[in-house]
């Protein structure tokens, strides 16, 4: 079996990618990682989800579209200027709030509901707060973190930190994890207790 190349993009994904390219956006998720999100968030019906940088809204996209009518999610970055692409293509979805802040001091001081599925895509989540992060995953939900092989864009130093977060991970007794080598190297997680 072949992966599969032709994967149906999400609503809005065309316009998220040129309106990502003028603003000169340059980290959006693949598309492997993209269906791979949708597929997760489909399993969860009235779910709530997490999308730790939402960048330009492309991973928003995916949960949105695999996301049911009475499922919640919360986008959040800190960038707003990045984010606005998705606070303009979402406004009319009730079921997505969009937060500008840190997440650092997001995922810190974030006392609602915990969530179905947590896709971490930004530096607070994965390599900061890990552990305040893991804490908001509901038993049977998900957590999932991509951008684990080598990437072009990677700065200085930083492989040794992916594979520090990733022996931290794999010590985890109360998740369950796979790894793919595939797409940009993910790693995916259901709590267990
Ligand atoms: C890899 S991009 C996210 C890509 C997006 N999920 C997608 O699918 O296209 C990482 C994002 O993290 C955001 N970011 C960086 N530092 C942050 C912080 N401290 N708190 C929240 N977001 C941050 C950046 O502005 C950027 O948009």
């Amino acid at each position: 079996m072949l992966d599969d190349e032709q994967i149906i993009v999400p609503k809005y994904y065309a316009q998220l990618l040129e309106a990502s390219a003028k603003l000169q956006f340059s980290m959006p998720s693949d598309l492997k990682t993209g269906s791979l999100l949708r597929t997760l968030v489909a399993s969860k019906p009235s779910g709530h989800f997490l999308d730790i940088g939402t960048g330009t809204g492309l991973s928003l996209a995916w949960i949105a579209e695999g996301a049911d009518e009475s499922s919640r999610i919360i986008s959040i970055d800190i960038n707003a200027d990045f984010q606005q692409v998705a606070i303009d293509t979402f406004s009319d979805d009730l079921r997505i709030s969009i937060d500008t802040a840190d997440g650092n001091e997001w995922l810190t001081f974030y006392d609602g509901e915990q969530f179905d599925l947590i896709f971490a895509d930004a530096m607070p989540g994965k390599f900061e707060v890990l552990d305040q992060t893991l804490e908001l995953i509901k038993v049977g939900g998900f957590y999932l973190i991509d951008d684990l092989l080598p990437q072009p864009n990677w700065p200085e130093g930083h492989s040794s930190r992916v594979d520090a977060l990733v022996e931290t991970l794999k010590q985890r007794s109360d998740f369950v994890q796979t790894t793919f080598n595939w797409s940009t190297g993910l790693m995916l997680f259901t709590k267990i207790k």
